[in-house]
């Protein structure tokens, strides 16, 4: 029997609650498929881990998760922590030397779920957003000087490399490829950013010439949101920079009913190093600790994270269950309007994966 380890990075929030009901569906899943079994290690990293000992995961963090055949991540985020730290200490400080370089984020309006966009019918919205995820505006490049003096300055470099570029274009090509209407849209803003963003234009026209069979268009990312409000079926695949895509994305989420639904793969396609997943909703403490987390987003997470293992029928049979369970009001959390907890959502979901046939 295939026995795969699965790295359980819970974080802060409601990354606790989520990634707890995401471990017991992969392990419902496993039971049912019989032909393979994960061993999930848990790692307590993140805004608590912080306080007791100055950092958000131990120095040799990456070590002790750098041999499982994938993360499974909950959010990092924390009240008494400033952003910057929580993130740089812990998410990017596994997606970046991990070189996760691939940030897919999927987008459905799943059954059962309305879309704030009145005209929109469920087909009509299918989208999947590939985010560049090691460097652009998330380089980490830039400085801060005379902090206190009125000569303050500050920078935030974005740093684009050729190779960088190249490489998420081409997995957008190739993504877009693959799904049935072979439709690729590039978004930049090169119109104002004159020297990154054009190059990102070049190198999509040169990738482009080997996909002849994807059709591909160019658009800029202000437009772009208004083109997702307007005309939702004109779009399928969508490439964009680390920060343009992850705007991009939240819109996208908002307009498929809910944040928290909305899944993400962080993934290094050479599989030199593992790769992760994640709800995309953040640690939100707002609600944390009430058990009404929407553990949806960490489920369609979790079948990102068996289709990049190779278990296709497992990853199928668990979008089955999670689209029968949205299909029933039943079991909407109160993000999506309802007055499920987190606990019945996964109930249902297990329910549905031991009873369905696939
Ligand atoms: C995301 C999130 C993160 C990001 C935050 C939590 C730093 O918004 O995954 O989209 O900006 O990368
Ligand atoms: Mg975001």
């Amino acid at each position: 029997m295939k026995a795969y380890k699965i790295a359980a990075i819970p974080g802060d929030g409601i990354g606790t609650e989520v990634i707890s009901a995401g471990v017991e569906v992969l392990q419902a899943l496993a039971s049912r498929d019989g032909s393979f079994e994960f061993k999930v290690d848990q790692f307590d990293w993140g805004g608590e881990y912080y306080k007791r000992h100055g950092r958000m995961m131990p120095e040799n963090g990456r070590d002790l998760i750098k041999k499982h055949d994938a993360i499974l991540f909950g959010s990092a985020g924390h009240p008494e922590i400033p952003d910057h730290i929580t993130l740089w200490g812990l998410r990017l400080a596994i997606c970046q030397p991990f070189d996760q370089y691939a940030n897919v984020r999927p987008t459905r309006v799943l059954p059962g779920i309305t879309s704030p966009l009145r005209h929109v019918k469920d087909k009509e919205l299918d989208w999947v957003i590939v985010r560049e995820n090691s460097e652009g505006e998330y380089s980490g490049v830039g400085g801060r000087v005379h902090q206190g003096s009125p000569l303050e300055a500050a920078t935030d470099v974005s740093m684009f490399t050729r190779a960088g570029v190249e490489r998420i274009i081409r997995f957008a090509f190739k993504l877009a490829q693959a799904r049935p209407r072979k439709l690729l849209t590039v978004v930049t803003k090169s119109n104002a950013q004159r020297h990154a963003m054009v190059m990102w234009d070049e190198i999509a026209a040169e990738i482009a010439r080997e996909f002849p069979d994807v059709t591909w268009d160019k658009m800029l990312v202000d437009a772009m949101t208004m083109r997702m409000v307007m005309k939702p079926q004109s779009i399928d695949t969508v490439v964009a920079t680390n920060l343009h895509a992850d705007i991009l994305s939240d819109l996208a989420a908002a307009l498929a009913g809910s944040l928290g639904i909305a899944p993400t793969a962080n993934l290094n396609p050479e599989r030199a190093f593992p790769s992760m997943f994640e709800p995309i909703h953040g640690s939100a403490f707002d609600i944390m600790g009430k058990g009404i987390a929407n553990p949806i987003g960490t489920f369609w997470s979790a079948v990102m994270l068996l289709e990049h293992l190779g278990e296709k029928p497992a990853a199928d049979r668990l979008m089955t269950a999670i689209e029968k369970v949205t299909a029933d009001p039943r079991f909407h959390t109160p993000d999506l309007g309802g007055t499920a907890r987190t606990t019945d959502v996964t109930a249902a979901v297990i329910d549905a994966i031991h009873g369905s046939n696939r």
